[in-house]
């Protein structure tokens, strides 16, 4: 049975939550959910970072700089939401050292500090550009607490462009290395990009769904995003690889 949300989209903003007329609760888990995507962000700009170090394939350098730049934009705009309710950078990161070596943060740990080829970066692109898409759209821009709302709003446009990146990358890999290199890094990179999502019905997750700050649990979105990246594996020829039903999931 879907969970009823308490609170509308867009119903609260940060005067609400300083003028502590709002439930503990919620703040407590608005904050772990801001710290969590903000980082998700950070790890991502990393990751782009260290593919403009490591890449040498001039035609892709501008775009490269450019999702750097949008990244890095887009982790100081939610820290600066962090921010705004008393919450700095540093606290946010130490709400989330479990979280960071969850396997739910495997992909983009991955990214910033070990991707390398640039069969790597599509799959990178295609674990937390294309998924990350997925939560901001879905998600974050129906938000309750309405500046968070309004960041996913400016960021939609900017990740719609980075899964583009993701979707031609992925046709000219295949074309450049062939079908079975790509296939190989796909197994490596799915399941991480599948938990990603993270864990399905965990109290965080509750919390989130009635006070409307997510509006899908997180196993609805991975289904989603395996529903669209099977669709376009088939586009190029690939096969989505089989993963166990249950979070963290792994190949079979
Ligand atoms: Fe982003
Ligand atoms: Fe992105």
């Amino acid at each position: 049975m879907p969970i009823r949300r308490q609170f509308a989209v867009r119903a609260i903003e940060a005067a609400d939550v300083k003028a502590r007329s709002i439930e503990p609760l919620y703040v407590k888990a608005l904050h772990r959910l801001l710290a969590a995507h903000a980082l998700a962000e950070k790890l991502t700009a990393q990751g782009y970072q260290r593919a403009l170090a490591s890449i040498d394939n001039p035609a892709i350098r501008p775009i490269l700089e450019k999702n750097f730049a949008e990244e890095s934009r887009h982790a100081a705009l939610i820290y600066g939401l962090l921010a705004e309710l008393g919450v700095s950078e540093s606290a946010a990161e130490r709400m989330m050292i479990r979280a960071r070596r969850a396997p739910s943060f495997e992909a983009p740990r991955y990214f910033a500090e070990r991707a390398e080829s640039e069969i790597d970066l599509v799959m990178a692109s295609l674990s937390l550009d294309m998924t990350g898409l997925i939560m901001i759209g879905v998600n974050y821009q129906e938000s309750s607490y309405a500046p968070h709302s309004r960041a996913a709003e400016s960021i939609l446009e900017e990740e719609a462009d980075h899964d583009l990146f993701a979707a031609d990358e992925l046709r000219e890999v295949v074309e450049r290395f062939g079908a079975e290199a790509v296939s190989a890094s796909l197994r490596q990179w799915l399941p991480k990009a599948v938990n990603f999502f993270g864990p399905p019905g965990s109290g965080f997750g509750y919390d989130c769904l009635r006070f409307g700050l997510k509006s899908k649990d997180n196993e609805e979105l991975a289904e989603l995003y395996l529903m669209m990246l099977e669709r376009r594996l088939a586009k190029v020829g690939l096969e989505l690889p089989r993963l166990t039903p249950s979070y963290p999931h792994a190949l079979v």
